[in-house]
């Protein structure tokens, strides 16, 4: 598992340019699922089928928060804009490299005052060019963050965590599943940081009878952290609530009862901010009961978000015990 998250992260795929993931994707679940395909907007989607008729989707995004040039100076260096919720102080000092393979680093003009966090019209990415003309980035060109993965034993490191962990786990779920009562859709969704665009047409097409996604979400247990009954290691979090969904409450005790008889650790998980791709699974066409399996961990939207990785083997555990039974909403 440890193998395939370092080819996930370490993959470069920002929103809206997901291909070079989706053929790491595509390569582990063809022999797996019953049919893949490719929607107009990217998402992978591998179906596995079963002996009844419920259709139910799972999600999770393939793409990462990531930056686009917007002007390059006549000495070179690059300005730029983001692709999804990047903040200023995880910038300076960064290191990015672009869908043509050049690197760059982050810097900063001299601030007035040092104490303060820049803004990102203040940063601009250094590619080692010294004119416009050989520069190797031009407008409009895009990167991600770059950081391999560090393997701390029951931790891992990484950069785009958020959310690779949740496509290592949908792999993982379906090449643990040996038989389902139902169809299975298994969705890589694309453009998820820029507001869950791929999720919204998937769900459409698929038009299911329940929605699952699987993402991450944070902690609050690091040194004066926001107040969050989420920590690592505790096992994976069934989402109550979070800022942009309310899960269905059947759906959550679907996922409480299946863990409890499962013997499965797990954590209720309300989120202040944010949200996933079950929002739009849950608001499509005339509505579905849905719901999301969350991953722990610290320091997401950074280049070292960082999750345990016994949360990661037991949300798959959830999973295939939630797939491989009937289902009774009540
Ligand atoms: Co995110
Ligand atoms: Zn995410």
């Amino acid at each position: 598992m440890k193998a395939l998250v370092k080819k996930l992260v370490e993959t470069t795929a920002p929103s809206g340019y997901e291909k070079p993931l989706r053929a790491v994707v595509q390569a582990e679940v063809t022999p797996l699922a019953d049919e893949v395909s490719v929607d107009a907007l990217g998402n992978l989607v591998a179906l596995k089928k079963g002996s009844g008729d419920l259709k139910i989707m799972l999600s999770a995004h393939m793409d990462e928060i990531g930056l686009i040039a917007t002007h390059i100076d006549e000495n070179g260096f690059v300005r730029f804009t983001t692709l999804g919720g990047v903040r200023p102080n995880t910038c300076l000092g960064g290191r990015v490299r672009f869908l043509n393979g050049a690197s760059g680093v982050i810097g900063s003009e001299r601030l007035e005052d040092p104490s303060k966090t820049p803004t990102f019209e203040q940063l601009f990415i250094d590619v080692g060019a010294s004119s416009r003309k050989d520069c190797p980035v031009k407008v409009g060109d895009v990167a991600g963050f770059e950081r391999p993965l560090i393997d701390m034993g029951s931790r891992m490191v990484a950069k785009s965590m958020d959310d690779r962990i949740g496509v290592a786990v949908l792999i993982e779920t379906l090449r643990m599943l040996q038989q389902t009562p139902h169809q299975v859709y298994f969705v890589f969704s694309t453009q998820e940081e820029v507001g869950l665009r791929g999720a919204t047409t998937a769900a459409y097409a698929l038009d299911p009878d329940i929605g699952v996604s699987v993402d991450v979400t944070g902690t609050g247990d690091t040194p004066k952290a926001g107040k969050m009954e989420v920590s690592l290691g505790k096992g994976p979090a069934i989402k109550v609530r979070d800022g942009g969904m309310l899960s269905d409450p059947r759906i959550v005790d679907w996922m409480v009862k299946a863990a409890k008889k499962n013997k499965i650790p797990y954590q209720l998980e309300i989120l202040e901010g944010g949200t996933t791709d079950a929002r739009v699974m849950q608001v499509t066409r005339a509505g579905v009961p849905a719901g999301c399996v969350s991953i722990p961990c610290r320091y997401v939207h950074s280049p070292s978000e960082t999750v345990d990785v016994n949360d990661v083997e037991n949300a798959v555990k959830l999973l295939a015990a939630l797939l491989s039974s009937p289902v009774q909403l009540e």
